[in-house]
């Protein structure tokens, strides 16, 4: 697909025509804070097609992490109901790769024992988990640094470690935290063309979560803008850009024009902030340095 050719009616019908794989309805978290109770999420309505790039985007606070942890199975929802696949989510499950920003590689074990993790945890023999954390330590690029522990790799690395881990249990869902969120720049957008290439080339739908517009419009084909409190869905955005996607359509007046409207979406000023940021202290002075 180039750009003279990109027909983004075409392309969104073709997506909306697929089953539906993840189903939030009237999806509601609501936390106990004391004797009162705090509503996180309210009342999600999604609908996420198979194969389909999604980016969950929004303020610090509105609840993104608490909607991963949800999807991902780690805690359970108040209110509502979520589907994958026509069942309700009752816990974790290898059909839900998950990719948070804190490593989560088992620092006691090598690169090629953290992939082999998944296949054996499901039952598989030795040899064979170890060729399935072969065959994706090679699609990641990594095979050199198989016998390598996470201490020695750098943090893209460990990420595209941590990727594989997901991946090689082969899940229909690939759900990221802001995954590339403690990465410097330059290898983040090695990252993100990363893991474009592996989106194109493979069965995975992925839920991508960050607050970094730029990235969220790169990776997209639909943003998911939350609000926060209660974190609610603010605005579906389709991403009408043609892929591949590189790092240099971000120069492009196409660009430029949605990253406006996604920054006037999410820094709205009827929103809220989150009120862990409302009563920040007064530091009292405790130095005579800004005296002169
Ligand atoms: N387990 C929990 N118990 C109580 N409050 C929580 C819990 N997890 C998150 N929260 C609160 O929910 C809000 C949303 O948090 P989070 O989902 O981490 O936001 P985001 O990832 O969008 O920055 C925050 O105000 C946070 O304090
Ligand atoms: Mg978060």
């Amino acid at each position: 697909m180039n750009h003279s050719t990109f027909n983004a009616h075409e392309y969104f019908q073709k997506i909306y025509a697929r089953p539906v794989l993840l189903e939030a309805k009237k999806l509601s978290q609501v936390f106990k804070h004391g004797k009162t109770e705090r509503t996180i999420l309210n009342q999600l309505d999604l609908k996420i097609h198979k194969r389909e790039f999604i980016c969950v985007i929004g303020p610090s606070g509105c609840g993104k992490s608490t909607l991963s942890r949800i999807v991902a199975g780690l805690d359970p929802y108040s209110h509502g109901e979520l589907i994958v696949d026509g069942e309700l989510i009752k816990g974790p499950s290898p059909e839900r790769g998950m990719v948070f920003q804190g490593y989560t590689l088992f620092p006691w074990k090598t690169v090629k024992e953290n992939v082999m993790f998944g296949p054996l945890l499901k039952g598989a023999s030795n040899p064979s988990a170890e060729a399935a954390a072969r065959e994706w330590i090679n699609i990641i690029g990594l095979e050199k640094y198989e016998n390598q522990y996470p201490h020695q790799l750098s943090g893209g690395m460990k990420q595209r470690v941590a990727i594989a881990r997901a991946l090689v249990n082969e899940p229909k869902i690939l759900l990221m935290d802001e995954p590339f969120g403690a990465l410097d720049p330059h290898t983040r957008q090695k990252m993100q063309k990363h893991l474009m290439d592996l989106w194109q080339n493979i069965d995975i739908t992925i839920i991508f979560v960050t607050h970094d517009m730029d990235e969220a419009i790169l990776l997209a084909d639909r943003i998911v803008a939350l609000k926060a409190n209660p974190g609610e869905i603010k605005e579906i955005i389709e991403v009408h850009l043609p892929r591949p996607r590189t790092p240099e359509l971000m120069l492009t007046p196409e660009f430029k024009k949605l990253r406006e409207r996604v920054d006037d979406l999410v820094h709205a000023q009827d929103d809220e902030v989150d009120p862990a940021l409302e009563d920040l202290p007064k530091i009292p002075l405790m130095t005579s340095v800004n005296e002169d």
